[in-house]
């Protein structure tokens, strides 16, 4: 493909599609890449070049893009089923997946129920919370309570418990009150603190509200161990311990949103089990399938899915979408599972994260970042850059890390990895470099007010 059919993807692009979470009038200098395919860790355009994958495009690919053995899986399922609906029909991928996801969690979850997108499993977390709570004869219960910075989707059910104002402020008028309490982000530590101190912290600010707001609140919305696109703030496990503890004493679900860091992504395959407690509800989507198919699901507890059981439909949660537990995107998770299983990924990442923290060691030392910052699978570090700077810093980064074929998207200071888990051991060392590099330059460009 030559250079004019490249630019003619891109013109026909920019006329033609919308595309998300995008300012259109920044691609007048911010370069859009057509992609033509993917391979491993890799994604190549139309005239060839290629990216190193360092978010797994947009924190869902886990094992590669064109994975053979996933590839696999559908083409199997493409010539057996490709879609039923679940109303009134099942089929093999949507049970064994449901059976599979259960007996991760030893049966105290369970349930499952399915989606596409996250934030359709976030809208349904919500819905099935409330619902519960007015099947119960409590319906006075109809609060949420989320943190400070959540990220929960963007819909409007799920932009109503999410706290960055970017997204969420054009849309105010339309969204119910939450409850935004403290963030237990790891950062806000002072001198002498340690991150279960900030953690205890925050813990203290839910139980005001709760306490504040006894016998109103139906669920408190949380991101397991790293709040994502608020810009990676991480926190101490005791942070879900404690809001274990309160959910129990003050009869509120514990909603835990992992949609981002489930999957393995955080260590353990559900991030919750890094405290050793379950949540009422989990919500799952992005790496479940492996990064193939818009698939999302909502796991939980047998006595919430008893609440619903009954002779009368409209206790029942008659909440659908057409494409509910669709036999591609089940059977693409299915193999994801089954790479789990067989090639001790959880074991395996431990070893991977080790070497990324070794390449990324520059970069933790470096005196121009602060907040090095690390859980399983995920790397961040915030730029020391003045406020003037920082606005363009995101975006000159983007395009630098391009040039040098590295796919990085910093969230405003933030720069974070997020790679898929098959790196090998020259990646691994390209991650490293070229993130340096791209680092240095930009910072260099910044000191010497090039223009972006
Ligand atoms: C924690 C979390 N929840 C929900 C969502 C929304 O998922 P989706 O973009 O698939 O709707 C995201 C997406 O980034 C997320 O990170």
């Amino acid at each position: 493909m030559n250079q004019n059919q490249q630019s003619d993807w891109v013109a026909r692009s920019l006329k033609s599609v919308w595309h998300p979470c995008t300012q259109m009038q920044h691609h007048e200098t911010v370069p859009l890449i057509p992609v033509s395919h993917g391979r491993g860790a890799w994604l190549f355009d139309t005239e060839g070049k290629r990216y190193l994958d360092g978010i797994s495009s947009w924190w869902v690919n886990l094992f590669g893009h064109a994975n053979p053995r996933i590839n696999a899986a559908l083409k199997d399922q493409l010539d057996k089923l490709e879609h039923a609906m679940l109303a009134g029909f099942t089929h093999e991928p949507v049970v064994r997946l449901s059976e599979k996801l259960s007996a991760l969690t030893g049966g105290v979850l369970g349930h499952c129920f399915y989606a596409s997108d996250g934030a359709s499993a976030t809208e349904i977390s919500l819905k099935m919370s409330f619902h519960f709570w007015r099947n119960s004869g409590q319906a006075e219960k109809q609060e949420f309570i989320c943190l400070k910075g959540s990220y929960h989707g963007e819909t409007i059910g799920a932009l109503a418990v999410t706290d960055v104002a970017l997204f969420r402020d054009a849309y105010g008028p339309l969204l119910n009150k939450a409850h935004v309490v403290a963030s237990p982000d790891a950062r806000q530590a002072l001198a002498g603190e340690s991150a279960a101190d900030v953690a205890r912290h925050a813990a203290a600010d839910l139980e005001r509200c709760m306490q504040e707001r006894a016998g109103k609140i139906a669920a408190v919305i949380i991101e397991p161990l790293v709040q994502c696109a608020t810009g990676m703030a991480m926190h101490d496990p005791e942070y879900l311990r404690l809001v274990r503890s309160l959910c129990d004493q003050y009869q509120v679900h514990m909603i835990a949103d992992e949609i981002a860091v489930g999957c393995g992504r955080t260590g353990t395959f559900f991030a919750c089990e890094s405290a050793g407690i379950w949540p009422d509800f989990v919500c799952l989507s992005k790496g479940i399938s492996g990064g193939y198919l818009p698939l999302s699901l909502v796991m939980t507890r047998d006595e919430i899915y008893q609440g619903f059981y009954h002779s009368d439909v409209r206790r029942g949660f008659l909440h659908s979408h057409s494409y509910t537990g669709n036999p591609l995107a089940c059977r693409a998770a299915l193999a994801t599972l089954e790479i789990f299983e067989n090639d001790d990924v959880l074991v395996q990442n431990r070893l991977k994260a080790a070497s990324i923290s070794k390449a990324l060691q520059p970069l933790a030392q470096h005196e121009k970042v602060e907040n090095f910052r690390q859980q399983g699978m995920i790397w961040a570090f915030d730029a020391v850059v003045d406020d003037a700077a920082a606005s363009s810093f995101s975006r000159r980064f983007f395009s630098t890390a391009l040039e040098h074929e590295l796919l990085l998207r910093p969230i405003g200071k933030t720069v974070y990895l997020m790679p898929p888990y098959i790196l090998n051991d020259k990646e691994i060392a390209d991650l490293g470099n070229t993130t340096l590099k791209v680092f240095n330059q930009v910072l260099g460009e910044l000191a010497n007010g090039v223009s972006a």
